[in-house]
């Protein structure tokens, strides 16, 4: 463990900041690896300065995430990548902001939306996705085609807008203010711009529904009657940013895995029990949110045999979590049959992510539509995301094996 006493700030220069920067698009930062492998839960360095923990091992990232002294609020927080704003959170109190909240605040909002977002009503969507990727798939034209710009960005973006009902051109505009928004390039008052536009534009959709009623997620949540309009703008501009980079990082890996592993493409072909495990093995192997998530110890907790302080953040490490080899047996080998859901790319606990069935059956569409047309492409080349939050690709390009 890498250990140094609280309140020796002269010495905090010393201590870590999150290890970062992948030496391949498939391989966890050398630095978080030897991080692990030395102990459970280690100081850590924050953007700002301030001196908190990270959490490495998985039974304590769950514990971290079930303990209810430890909080979700953005305002106790620190960001361990970000100095001006937090892992991505929005910047400004607006009511219903539920992802940011904690129980029993929390609880009520994580009802309402879990309800609508059920497995049940989410494979109802399953036709329709697969038709947009279908579409998606056939507008691509050329003798090489991004899979990125051209199908895993835009599947996503149109299926959380059409869930939302947002109109497609507007689609367009957010999916812009959202790539800002989430960029680390981006200055917190660019983020505080982009966050704002993206609300007034969902804000002026729930006022439509209000008005038309038209049937949809909105409408239902409307006659639910148990939100103002606020909160459901809230709550619809929580789902427009939580799943629209997450699922088309997901997918892009996925897919250059399987162009680059042809014989696991040929093992799940065709097979939808095959897929869902090999889609399970990915979300634990790609553990997309990179940086992890964050809490803030309300109170002084004992955890693997240290004493954490009340206003310490601590960082839980998702993808040491899922790399934790007393859970996962051989975990730097990506094994498709290995029929373990256990991973924690959705996270664990009351705030474990509340669109993962509808990620599920993106991905599980995403997977198929793509192996069904497998033998018609060829890997070209791919670009990775420098150091962002949510881990993937820039660019994902193929080419046609014949000419179309
Ligand atoms: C493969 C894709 C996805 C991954 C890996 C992912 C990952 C996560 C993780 C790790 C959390 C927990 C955050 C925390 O505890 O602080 C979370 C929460 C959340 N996710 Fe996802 N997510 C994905 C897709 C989606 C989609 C498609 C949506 C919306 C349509 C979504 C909406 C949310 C929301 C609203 C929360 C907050 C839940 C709460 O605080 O109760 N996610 N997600």
């Amino acid at each position: 463990m890498t250990e140094t006493p609280t309140g020796a700030a002269g010495r905090t220069h010393t201590l870590p900041t999150i290890p970062r920067g992948r030496t391949g698009v498939f391989a966890l930062p050398t630095g978080l690896v030897a991080m692990a492998e030395a102990g459970p839960i280690h100081r850590l360095r924050y953007a700002g300065g301030h001196v908190g923990w990270i959490v490495t091992d998985y039974e304590l990232c769950r514990r971290v995430l079930t303990m209810p002294e430890f909080s979700s609020r953005p305002d106790l927080r620190h960001s361990a990548i970000h100095e001006a704003i937090g892992d991505g959170q929005p910047p400004e109190d607006r009511p219903g902001m539920f992802v940011g909240m904690d129980p029993p605040e929390h609880t009520h909002y994580r009802r309402i939306v879990a309800a609508a977002l059920r497995l049940g009503e989410m494979r109802k969507l399953q036709a329709s996705i697969t038709d947009r990727a279908n579409a998606l798939w056939d507008a691509c034209r050329g003798d090489t085609i991004d899979l990125v710009s051209g199908i895993a960005s835009p599947l996503p973006a149109l299926v959380i807008t059409q869930l939302l009902g947002v109109e497609e051109t507007t689609s367009h505009t957010l999916t812009r203010c959202l790539e800002r928004m989430l960029s680390l390039e981006s200055s917190a008052d660019e983020v505080r711009g982009m966050f704002g536009t993206i609300f007034d534009e969902l804000g002026r959709v729930v006022l439509r529904r209000e008005g038309d009623h038209a049937p949809g997620f909105i409408t239902n949540m409307i006659d639910d009657g148990q939100l103002s309009h606020a909160e459901m703008t809230s709550v619809a501009f929580q789902l427009y940013t939580a799943g629209h980079e997450t699922t088309t990082n997901m997918i892009a890996l996925s897919w250059l895995h399987l162009l680059a592993n042809p014989a696991t493409a040929e093992a799940i072909r065709g097979d939808d029990t095959a897929i869902g495990h090999a889609m399970e093995e990915f979300l634990r192997f790609f553990s997309i949110i990179q940086y992890g998530i964050s809490r803030a110890a309300v109170a002084e907790v004992s955890l693997g045999g240290v004493v954490i302080q009340p206003g310490e953040t601590i960082t839980v490490s998702l993808p040491a979590a899922n790399f934790d080899a007393t859970r996962f047996p051989d975990p730097h080998v990506l094994d498709v049959a290995r029929k373990d859901r256990g991973h924690l790319a959705f996270g664990f606990g009351v705030h474990q992510c509340v669109a993962q069935q509808l990620a599920r059956v993106e991905l599980t569409v995403a997977l198929r539509v793509f192996l069904e047309r497998y033998d018609e492409f060829a890997l070209d080349s791919y670009a990775m995301k420098d150091d962002t939050i949510v881990h993937g690709l820039t660019r994902l390009t193929v080419r046609p094996k014949r000419s179309p």
